[in-house]
């Protein structure tokens, strides 16, 4: 079948063709009510099947006899560490976690917080909660102890897995003093931390809920997968919205599961058994859909990479694991790809190893310009494949779907809407646009299985942020424009949202932090233009009129204030002293105006601003900063 028949067969009749594709998973108990709707009238998938996400990404396997075939490839550059892990192995490891966890008391409906770097342990500890219906939600290692504090009061989670430390590139993450300075901010305390210990000697000073990883592995019963009902959440996930609260997103089981297998075949073209890497951190939602879930659904050896593209120990990395571990498809950030260009223009290190196992190159998370799509393309000498998604799916929404029908790759489009989304590129006022005529680009419901199912104890959020702008459909914050051949071009987020190296981040929630600065009067965070993170945060700040500090104390107190509210992820390093912010007359700061100067990009001076002046103080400011040319 081709894409367009498989296509319009998802779109007119969604619940023939997802029970069809639920065929493809072991149930314990099959759905028989494939759609059906919540009080928003909100779809929900298999609403009367049970199962186990951790049962079919490893029992499964082992029952079908590939026991001893590898699940998962731990290659960590930052600690010349090389494992490679079977199914039999990886039950082990994480039916004995789960053993653990249930012994601590934790059950199913509870939640668990993960924040380790990328070591097995993180992986065994996401399967380990979901065997038993608990409910992790991994938190990103570049985020700071207030940020970790926000999400565990907000999942009052019952206990938190963790690890010593990280590390990153030359430097140590503490993350167990980064947990016990989180704790130490909320009020619902956690009943216990599990330290998986990386040092040969003990970590930071014990704490009363402490308790040994590795201990509580030895001692702990293995334990069966425990079924789940399909709407169960297996996560939460919190992402930057447009307010400085991080939104918890909740994933389902059985729609996930559902869509999962289906796009390791249809998108990204691997047949089980093949070798699948995803060059992204558990903590993002490409790590829970592409390191850990889908590969492993689909009985493919995943790689878990510890490292950088680019210094661990060279720009040579992501070329050695593709040859040594024969990687058949890999999915990184054009980002990713940006800092090993500019380390090997030439793509010399490339040439040293033999590439012949990949099969496509995948990139998402953020635009993904042309001179890095061709320059992939040219020396990687496979399809380069730009596909577009977001946490809230959980899964691609446009994609070449190289696994049905490769289509034509059309430079700076994502391709085709991907079988189960209905796209549609509207108006102001909800109705569809002409196409290449850019609008806000929305999802026509029913979403298809997989996709986000509400806000964590908010879905009055959800409703409003998601469902109320455009009736009947799901909006994603993004613009873009339709072709005459249905290619759709993703211009850039509408809202708040910015994309610093392929992270989601807030600028409403940055601006938070610098406005409670003791000396900024008012301010205004937004994103510009970076050459090598595709948009990098700056902050403008005008200071109250006494003050002690040197303007330049007062810049970099900024900066370390951000680092250590939000984390180093932000990449929160440029601010900027001005005297005033252009404003609308009713008091709003233009920060779309700010944003296209400091671009460099033509814009329209609003007929609401009554002094002129303001605009060439800005311009001047940026100048002395070389913002703009400054990259
Ligand atoms: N834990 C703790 N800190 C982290 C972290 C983690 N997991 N990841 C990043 N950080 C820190 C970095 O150490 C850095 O700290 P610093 O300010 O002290 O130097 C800061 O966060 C910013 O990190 P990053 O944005 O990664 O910038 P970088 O200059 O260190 O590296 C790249 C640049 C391009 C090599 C890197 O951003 C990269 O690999 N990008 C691809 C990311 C990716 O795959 N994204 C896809 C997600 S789907
Ligand atoms: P996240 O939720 O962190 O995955 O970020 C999702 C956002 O990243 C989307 O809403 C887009 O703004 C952006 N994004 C992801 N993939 C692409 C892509 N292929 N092209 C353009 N923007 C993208």
């Amino acid at each position: 079948m081709n894409y367009e028949e498989y296509y319009n067969q998802s779109i007119s009749h969604p619940i023939e063709f997802w029970k069809e594709q639920s065929n493809q998973l072991d149930w314990y108990k099959a759905p028989e009510n494939i759609l059906s709707k919540d009080e928003h009238k909100y779809p929900q998938w298999f609403e009367d099947g049970q199962l186990n996400l951790s049962y079919l990404c490893i029992d499964k396997h082992i029952k079908d006899g590939f026991g001893g075939a590898i699940a998962l490839i731990y290659d960590s550059p930052v600690t010349n560490t090389k494992e490679r892990i079977s199914f039999n192995q990886l039950h082990q490891e994480v039916s004995k976690l789960a053993g653990g966890l249930q012994k601590l008391g934790l059950k199913k409906g509870d939640t668990c917080i993960i924040y380790m770097p990328m070591i097995p342990q993180a992986i065994y500890s996401m399967l380990a909660c979901v065997r038993i219906g608990v409910i992790h939600s991994v938190v990103f290692g570049g985020f700071a102890p207030h940020e970790l504090a926000i999400r565990i009061t907000d999942c009052k989670a019952k206990a938190i897995i963790t690890a010593s430390h990280g590390i990153e590139i030359d430097k140590i993450i503490p993350y167990k003093p980064f947990v016990d300075e989180a704790i130490d901010k909320v009020e619902d305390k956690p009943n216990h931390v599990i330290v998986f210990n990386r040092n040969e000697e003990p970590g930071a000073p014990q704490k009363k809920y402490d308790v040994d990883y590795a201990t509580l592995v030895d001692g702990a019963p293995s334990v069966e997968a425990v079924p789940v009902d399909s709407t169960h959440p297996s996560y939460i996930l919190y992402t930057s919205g447009t307010t400085g609260t991080p939104k918890g997103i909740i994933r389902d089981t059985g729609g996930y599961a559902t869509a999962l297998k289906f796009s390791m075949k249809y998108i990204y073209g691997v047949a089980e058994g093949e070798v699948f890497w995803a060059a992204s951190d558990v903590g993002w939602v490409v790590g829970h859909s592409y390191i850990v879930y889908g590969p492993l659904l689909n009985r493919n050896t995943t790689i878990l990479f510890e490292g950088k593209p680019i210094k661990t120990p060279d720009a040579s990395t992501f070329w050695r694991v593709i040859s040594e571990h024969k990687v058949n498809v890999m999915f990184t950030a054009p980002t990713a790809i940006r800092a090993i260009k500019k380390e090997d223009p030439q793509g010399k290190f490339i040439k040293k190893f033999n590439m012949d196992s990949l099969r496509y190159q995948f990139l998402a998370g953020e635009r993904c310009d042309l001179a890095t799509l061709n320059w992939t393309k040219e020396h990687l000498k496979v399809p380069v494949i730009d596909h577009w998604w977001q946490t809230e799916s959980g899964w691609p929404m446009i994609a070449n779907m190289a696994g049905l029908e490769l289509k034509k790759v059309k430079p700076g489009s994502a391709s085709l809407a991907v079988c189960g989304y209905d796209i549609k590129i509207l108006n102001e006022e909800g109705q569809e646009v002409l196409e290449d005529t850019e609008g806000y680009v929305a999802v026509k419901l029913p979403l298809p299985p997989g996709t986000l199912t509400n806000l964590w104890g908010n879905p009055k959020r959800f409703k409003l942020g998601y469902l109320d702008r455009f009736p009947g459909y799901y909006f994603s914050g993004d613009g873009g424009f339709k072709d005459e051949d249905g290619y759709i071009f993703i211009t850039g987020r509408v809202d708040d949202v910015i994309n610093v190296a392929g992270h989601r981040l807030s600028t409403a929630e940055m601006e938070e932090v610098v406005s409670s600065h003791p000396s900024v009067a008012e301010c205004a965070v937004f994103g510009i233009n970076c050459e090598l993170k595709g948009q990098k945060p700056l902050g403008l700040v005008v200071l109250k009129t006494e003050n002690e500090l040197e303007e330049t104390e007062i810049e970099e107190s900024i900066v370390q204030m951000v680092r250590k509210e939000i984390g180093a992820v932000a990449s929160f390093r440029d601010v900027l002293i001005v005297q005033r912010l252009p404003k609308t007359r009713s008091g709003k700061i233009l920060r779309k105006l700010l944003r296209n100067i400091a671009d460099e990009k033509q814009y329209n001076v609003p007929s609401t601003i009554d002094d002129l002046q303001i605009i060439d103080e800005i311009k001047s400011v940026y100048e002395k900063q070389r913002i703009g040319i400054f990259k």
